[in-house]
């Protein structure tokens, strides 16, 4: 409630210019309280919702609840333990590249407050894979299931891309719990490409295989598992062609989905570049995971995402198959608060 009256029409206005300033505001106090137990216990208290019925396990790891963060708002993993306390159930944090990179110029995100939506051209921002493993060995894990998503520096290039991933892949290793190789933003030149049934089979191929040597050297029974996320705009003939890939290299699980190119669902005509987010996405992401489940029969867990505004919403990604679900763009509209909701509405 408090979200919805005083802080978002406060954070909205002082940032009208560039949006993305309301994201460092609330990203530099959920740093800090990151670093604070007792901030952390506060926040738990007012945000989190538990009920042993919300628990799930997949690829042997235990969440609390099935709501996760989904990936790019938490691109370096400065605050992962706040994200925890406000009560997701995991996160993904990234896409980290293997380098250091100031992605697009802002401003690069653009709001549309009547349809509950984002247009982003972010393109993967982030102090590289090499810093990021470096801050993250200095700082406190939460204990949800933390995932990285990586992806490909906009220098290095399309030949290059496999080595690029794994190189993020193995520095951030010690602290992933799962991996996820983003293919699907619109943002970086090329990216997109990688879903291609012959360039995504070789690398989801290199880094499952890397997962598997990293476990053996470790002396662990399980590979940590490797996931890949994927734009609505695919067909489903490319779809098909993901699930065949996946299935055949032991990929562990689709993430669906991430912003779309289309502009379906806004009122107005719109000339911004980027992906398009929020409420107008979310009949076509629950249309890709329905198609997922359906064809995937059991196979491998889905993870849905896009436009997730609500508990009905999520409702309608569990009926259609997702093993959990995903939220950005509500984060942002709705607050905290909305986890909660869903949770409490879940765990009826
Ligand atoms: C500002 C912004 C930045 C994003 N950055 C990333 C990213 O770095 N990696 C990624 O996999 N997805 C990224 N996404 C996509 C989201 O993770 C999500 O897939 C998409 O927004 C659909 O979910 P939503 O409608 O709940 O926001 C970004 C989305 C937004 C709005």
């Amino acid at each position: 409630m408090l979200f919805r009256t005083v802080i978002r029409p406060a954070m909205f206005r002082l940032s009208a210019q560039d949006p993305e300033n309301a994201h460092h505001w609330v990203m530099n106090g959920l740093a800090f309280a990151s670093r604070y137990p007792l901030l952390l216990k506060l926040i738990k208290v007012a945000n989190m919702y538990r009920s042993p019925s919300l628990e799930r396990t997949l690829w042997g790891l235990r969440f609390p609840n099935p709501i996760g963060l989904a990936g790019g708002f938490d691109k370096n993993g400065l605050a992962l333990p706040a994200l925890a306390a406000l009560g997701f159930g995991f996160l993904e944090a990234g896409t980290a590249t293997r380098y250091k990179q100031p992605g697009n110029e802002r401003p690069r995100i653009v709001r549309f407050s009547a349809e509950s939506a984002l247009i982003n051209r972010m393109g993967f921002p982030n102090d590289g894979a090499d810093e990021i493993a470096a801050r993250l060995a200095q700082q406190p894990q939460p204990v949800i299931p933390i995932g990285w998503s990586i992806g490909k520096s906009k220098v290095t290039p399309q030949e290059e891309a496999i080595e690029d991933y794994l190189y993020s892949l193995r520095k951030l290793n010690p602290f992933a719990d799962f991996f996820t190789a983003n293919v699907s933003s619109p943002n970086t030149p090329g990216l997109r490409k990688l879903q291609d049934k012959q360039p995504l089979d070789q690398l989801l191929q290199a880094l499952v295989e890397e997962t598997e040597h990293i476990a053996q050297q470790a002396g662990d029974q399980q590979a940590k598992p490797v996931l890949v996320k994927i734009a609505p705009d695919l067909t489903e003939g490319q779809i098909d062609d993901v699930i065949d890939v996946c299935l055949s290299r032991g990929v562990r699980g689709i993430i669906a989905t991430n912003t779309t190119l289309a502009r379906d669902g806004l009122r107005e005509s719109t000339t911004e570049i980027g992906g398009l987010s929020g409420r107008p996405i979310h009949a076509r992401s629950l249309g890709v995971v329905q198609y997922l489940c359906k064809q995937l029969d059991g196979r491998l867990p889905v993870i849905g995402v896009g436009g997730i505004s609500g508990p009905d919403d999520a409702m309608r990604m569990f009926d259609a198959g997702a093993s959990l679900i995903q939220i950005y763009t509500s984060f942002i509209y709705e607050g905290p608060e909305v986890v909660k909701k869903m949770n409490r509405a879940l765990a009826l």
